[in-house]
């Protein structure tokens, strides 16, 4: 193992600071093992209350990662970058590049979370378990994404089809999507921007 992968597996601020969005990926699978782990790490994600009320829906099909990632684009807001504004040059999302189709970048495995449509923190427990599962995807070599919106992806008839064939209760909405998968081998890992200074107050 690479001296970078055994930090990131020991140090959690290591991969707290090596984590970055991934939007290019191989097209092998994750492993079996790296994904248990990954969920694990979800499903000990902080929650409001106790409550533990996230559903994480995983799903290796890529004809539905397509089918929805592509419903996904056409319901996104159609902001373009510029030269000056712009998400990632090294790893373009939708916004940069309007030949990106696929609102899910062709990842492996697209891992939705849902969380109670009545529940005042649902949002903010899906995030912080969102979070979880980067963090132990990317000490486990793995690169993800945060796709926000989640229910964008479902808003026609072939995502509420998705929804039925998944079984999700009509009253949990996706709050967002995390793609996974190995990031493309020929891509160098992304440089984080500059901190915006003045974000901290002490006193
Ligand atoms: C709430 C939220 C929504 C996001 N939505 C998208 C998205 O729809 N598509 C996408 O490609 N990236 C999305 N991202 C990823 C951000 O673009 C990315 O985190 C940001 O550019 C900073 O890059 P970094 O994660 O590598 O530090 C989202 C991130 C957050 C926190």
């Amino acid at each position: 193992m690479q001296r970078g992968a055994v930090l990131r597996m020991l140090c959690p601020l290591y991969t707290i600071l090596h984590r970055r969005a991934i939007r290019r990926f191989e097209p092998k699978q994750i492993g079996e093992e790296a994904l248990r782990q990954i969920l694990q790490a979800g499903l000990y994600a902080p929650s409001a209350g106790g409550r533990q009320g996230v559903l994480f829906v995983v799903s290796q099909d890529r004809e539905v990662h397509e089918r929805l990632g592509r419903i996904k684009r056409a319901n996104s807001h159609p902001r373009m970058a510029t030269a000056a504004s712009y998400v990632s040059k090294e790893q373009p999302s939708i916004a940069d590049d309007p030949k990106l189709t696929n609102a899910f970048y062709d990842a492996p495995t697209v891992i939705t979370l849902f969380a109670p449509k009545d529940f005042l923190f649902s949002a903010e427990d899906c995030a912080v378990a969102a979070e979880n599962t980067m963090l132990a995807a990317d000490a486990l070599g793995i690169g993800s994404c945060y796709i926000g919106q989640g229910w964008t992806a479902f808003a026609d008839p072939y995502g509420q089809e998705i929804l039925r064939r998944w079984g999700v209760r009509s009253d949990y909405y996706a709050v967002m999507q995390i793609l996974m998968g190995y990031p493309r081998e020929t891509d160098r890992h992304p440089a984080p921007r500059p901190r915006k200074e003045g974000r901290i107050l002490r006193f």
